[in-house]
């Protein structure tokens, strides 16, 4: 009885996020919720770095229409709280296939994942599907991994709260 309901259990975790956010009892998707604070980075220098990498492509928006970062840049996704949700959360922006499979894959994005996804996003994908043609649409490369570890702690800045749903948004 018991190893059943676990099996069915972990069978269920690993359904795309739109059946698990129908309840709020289920397990985050896949992984352990992502603690915001414990991101090792230093988040005023990946401020810095945001602005100078980042905005060309991104706008952090809050719902409230807020502009917390960048300009009005729409290249790339919204980034409010992208962390700490799972991938390509932002409905109605045209990801690659590849992302929307990682999406639905259970990860949520956590310090590791993500910096490792800012120095070679394509990489990133491949290695993570296990796919050698996924391809993501993000055209840029961070070269330097402090400098991906401090945008990523100024990214979870703006995350997505442990507890609340990963889910839909813009
Ligand atoms: C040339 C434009 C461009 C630049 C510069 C750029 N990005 Fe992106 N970014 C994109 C695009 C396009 C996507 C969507 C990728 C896909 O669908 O494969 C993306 C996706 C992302 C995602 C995944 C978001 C999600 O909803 O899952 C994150 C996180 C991200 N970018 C962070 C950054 C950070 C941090 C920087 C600066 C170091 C940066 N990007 C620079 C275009 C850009």
């Amino acid at each position: 009885m018991k190893p059943r309901l676990f099996a069915t259990a972990i069978v269920a975790s690993l359904l795309p996020g739109a059946l698990m956010s129908q309840d709020a009892s289920a397990p985050e998707a896949g992984g352990a919720p992502v603690d915001l604070a414990a991101f090792s980075g230093d988040a005023a220098a990946g401020e810095q770095q945001f602005a100078r990498q980042c905005v060309s492509c991104h706008v952090v928006q809050n719902e409230a229409g807020e502009v917390l970062a960048g300009r009005n840049a729409r290249t790339g996704p919204n980034l409010w709280q992208a962390v700490g949700n799972r991938p390509a959360h932002v409905e109605g922006f045209a990801y690659s296939p590849a992302m929307k499979a990682y999406g639905e894959s259970g990860v949520l994005w956590a310090e590791d994942n993500l910096v490792h996804y800012l120095l070679d996003p394509t990489t990133h994908l491949r290695e993570a599907l296990g796919d050698s043609s996924a391809r993501s649409k993000m055209a840029y490369k961070v070269r330097d991994e402090g400098q991906a570890r401090d945008i990523a702690a100024y990214l979870a800045t703006f995350g997505l709260p442990a507890g609340e749903q990963p889910g839909t948004g813009g």
